[in-house]
């Protein structure tokens, strides 16, 4: 059902984001487009910020890129004084080309190469999250060849799975990420990394899940991590600088998202490090968080013009958009769930439910279920909301589809941060094939 608490709307009645008519918007890069109201995305970091910042903690928070990277995007998290983490060679080279400060990025991922690893070392980045032996390896190998010496954390399998989407859950034990705790092998990674002189452990790292509308998962996976920090510290006298506890943060996609405010899982993290900090006699560590959804999550909205339409007897009718699951894989995938609104007249009452249907040849391409709309024409712009997280970055060239453009509004005006790909684009790693 449309909402109004969650969007804006001018003198015309028309849906505008970022004090820009999306209307207009939509006139200039055309359809389907993704748009982000940077002001959202800066106010949701902020709000982080001091939430820590209430808390008198040590902290960074690192804004996770896989939600959605882009030149445009490093660039608004520097200018946030924050950090990042990559989880690929792409995403690091898009951060340099952003010139985003390497000493603030932390690499990430189960199963980096050699040429990343060199890639990441070569340009200093701040922390290496080690994943698994081979990793460790690995990196010793790079670090031998490059004569270079990293900052790393231990991605360690706290045993906690958050209540949220099974897709969602790394942190229980039978996950393909980190060191699980409880066969020791997160002790036997610790040891092997402390055999090295060009490694410096930092801390350690957990990601229990994402889309997290509780915090209680976070609380069971502090205490977990403080435990293995005592029995490090009372078995080698090891004392972390850091305690990275990863994303995961949820937000409002639906009016069934009953959301918590970020200073909420903030509180309840720094009162759960500071018990357990206390109990085991232990200095606090700097906490770090990695979001990504709910940094541009509920910023982003999807722009699509409405094409065909089929309506089947006693059946709820088929509206087809120009866009789908080339550009946002999420209702395929995970049946994720949107709200939508007409741009035009966003407050327009409803008057009947329909499938909104992608452009993409699968029948499961359909981006939102019964959903309540006023009659739409063909050329009317649908506006799905909160689609600014793992939307745009998931998208692909299913079907041969360009992916769209993303436009950058603030302050009334918008920049496009993002071109719409061609068909040019589409063709221009492809070779003709030399038949004999
Ligand atoms: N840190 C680590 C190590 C992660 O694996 C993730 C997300 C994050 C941070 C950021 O989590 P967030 O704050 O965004 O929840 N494609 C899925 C989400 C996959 C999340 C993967 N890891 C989706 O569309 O729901």
């Amino acid at each position: 059902m449309p909402v109004n608490d969650y969007y804006h709307t001018n003198a015309q009645g028309h849906l505008t984001i970022g004090g820009v008519d999306a209307l207009a918007l939509t006139q200039k890069y055309q359809t389907p487009l993704v748009v982000y109201d940077v002001a959202q995305i800066r106010q949701q970091f902020q709000a982080l910020q001091h939430a820590f910042e209430q808390q008198q903690l040590d902290y960074e928070i690192s804004y996770a890129s896989k939600a959605f990277a882009s030149v445009a995007m490093y660039q608004v998290i520097k200018q946030l004084h924050g950090h990042i983490d990559v989880v690929s060679g792409g995403e690091l080279y898009t951060a340099l080309k952003a010139c985003f400060p390497c000493q603030k990025i932390s690499f990430h991922g189960n199963n980096k190469t050699k040429a990343e690893l060199l890639l990441a070392v070569k340009n200093r980045v701040g922390v290496i999250i080690l994943d698994n032996f081979y990793e460790i390896e690995l990196l010793k190998q790079v670090l031998a060849e490059t004569g270079s010496q990293v900052q790393v954390m231990l991605r360690i399998t706290p045993g906690v799975s958050a209540h949220t989407h099974e897709y969602d859950q790394t942190g229980q034990e039978d996950s393909k990420f980190g060191f699980d705790v409880k066969s020791g092998q997160a002790e036997q990674a610790f040891l092997q990394v402390q055999t090295s002189e060009q490694m410096e452990l930092i801390g350690l790292h957990a990601h229990i899940g994402s889309q997290i509308l509780e915090t209680t998962g976070f609380e069971l996976e502090v205490e977990k991590l403080m435990r293995l920090i005592h029995e490090w510290a009372q078995k080698y006298g090891y004392q972390p600088q850091v305690l990275n506890l990863g994303g995961g943060f949820g937000i409002r996609y639906t009016a069934a998202d009953k959301v918590l405010p970020l200073e909420t899982y903030v509180s309840q993290i720094a009162t759960a490090v500071r018990k357990w900090a206390k109990k085991y006699g232990l200095a606090v560590p700097a906490i770090w968080v990695e979001p990504g959804r709910s940094i541009v999550g509920a910023a982003g909205y999807s722009l699509y013009t409405v094409g065909s339409r089929k309506d089947v007897p006693g059946l709820l009718p088929y509206v087809a958009v120009d866009g789908g699951m080339g550009d946002n894989i999420r209702p395929a995938l995970y049946q994720a769930e949107y709200e939508a609104l007409l741009a035009r007249d966003p407050a327009a009452k409803s008057s009947e439910t329909v499938h909104l249907a992608g452009r993409y040849c699968e029948s499961g391409d359909l981006l939102i279920k019964k959903l309540p709309l006023p009659v739409t024409k063909p050329g009317d712009v649908i506006a799905m909301l909160s689609t600014g997280a793992y939307g745009y970055s998931m998208a692909s060239n299913y079907n041969r589809v360009p992916r769209p453009a993303v436009v950058f509004a603030e302050d009334g005006q918008a920049q496009e941060v993002v071109t719409r790909e061609t068909y040019e684009d589409l063709v221009s790693h492809d070779r003709f094939y030399q038949e004999k």
